[in-house]
């Protein structure tokens, strides 16, 4: 598929993995209200491509930063210095709307952050599956040094990936972490030397998942998003019915049937 062009992201589709670069590197990639505007357009045309059998087109969705400098430095600060506090407002909520779009794509998104992912970088980068990153990248939650705070999730998603604790000690302090700090306390799965490395794991982990049955893929990122937060109990309830759930996809008939033939699955992705 070919998609239009935007005037701050690049697209590319390649064997069913879209790549969506921001392409700002004069500013680091900063998440202008017109980036915003290009992700939501984007992620409406996403979610809205069927091919002819209604299937989803897309297995999985990465997203980086152009140059070498910046996955996105943030939100724009420049634009954010003349914002009214109800224009602030709605540039935090169409920005969230977007973290919650991404976080509800049917198949993995994951984040290559080849440098800063500072502010609304590092909420974008969290607002995805999961993040790997190049031994330069650095990450934090700087708002407070300019007087604001987590506009797109910091505040929600930063404890709910390294804990309370780490969070707030990150969310106060606004300190810059190396990429190796974020490994340790497991904000990124993985450091690597440089964006070639990066971009050829990501695209090895991509292949993994491509191989497993995308209605299962599917089903369990929904479920891991849905648990998030809630009670033992009440988890294990929507992952009871999810398991049921399973039981009616033609997927679950192929995986178990070829596992007892001893053959490759052949998923029909449904
Ligand atoms: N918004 C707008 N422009 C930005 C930007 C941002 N977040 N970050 C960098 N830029 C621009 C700079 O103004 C500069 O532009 P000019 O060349 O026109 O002067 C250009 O990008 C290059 O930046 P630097 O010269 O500053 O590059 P550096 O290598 O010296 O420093 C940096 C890099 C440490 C990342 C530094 O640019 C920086 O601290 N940027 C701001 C980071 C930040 O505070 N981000 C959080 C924003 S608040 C937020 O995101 C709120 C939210 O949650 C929604």
């Amino acid at each position: 598929m070919h998609f239009k062009e935007y005037s701050t992201i690049l697209v590319t589709h390649e064997e069913a993995i879209v790549t969506v670069t921001i392409n700002r590197p004069q500013a680091l990639n900063a998440l202008s209200s017109q980036v915003i505007d290009d992700l939501g357009a984007l992620l409406e045309v996403l979610e809205n491509t069927r091919e002819d059998d209604g299937g989803w087109p897309f297995r999985g969705v990465v997203i980086t930063g152009a140059g070498e400098k910046a996955f996105a430095a943030g939100a724009d600060i420049g634009e954010m210095t003349a914002m009214t506090p109800d224009q602030a407002w709605k540039y935090s909520t169409r920005m969230q709307a977007i973290t919650l779009k991404l976080e509800a794509l049917p198949v993995p998104v994951i984040a290559a952050v080849n440098g800063f992912a500072l502010g609304g970088g590092c909420e974008l980068a969290m607002a995805c599956d999961f993040i790997y990153a190049t031994s330069s990248a650095s990450f934090g939650q700087p708002e407070v040094s300019l007087g604001l705070v987590p506009g797109f999730g910091g505040s929600v998603r930063m404890q709910q990936r390294v804990g309370p604790a780490v969070a707030r000690e990150l969310l106060y302090t606004g300190r810059r972490i190396t990429a190796d700090e974020a490994l340790r306390i497991g904000l990124v799965n993985a450091v690597l030397g440089d964006q070639d490395e990066l971009l050829a794991t990501v695209r090895t982990t991509l292949a993994a998942i491509v191989e497993q049955s995308p209605a299962a893929v599917a089903a369990v990122k929904s479920t891991v998003e849905r648990v998030e937060g809630l009670s033992t109990a009440e988890g294990l309830a929507i992952e009871a019915e999810s398991f049921r759930q399973a039981f009616t996809t033609a997927d679950m008939r192929e995986g178990t049937r070829a596992f007892l033939a001893k053959e490759k699955p052949t998923f029909p992705g449904r």
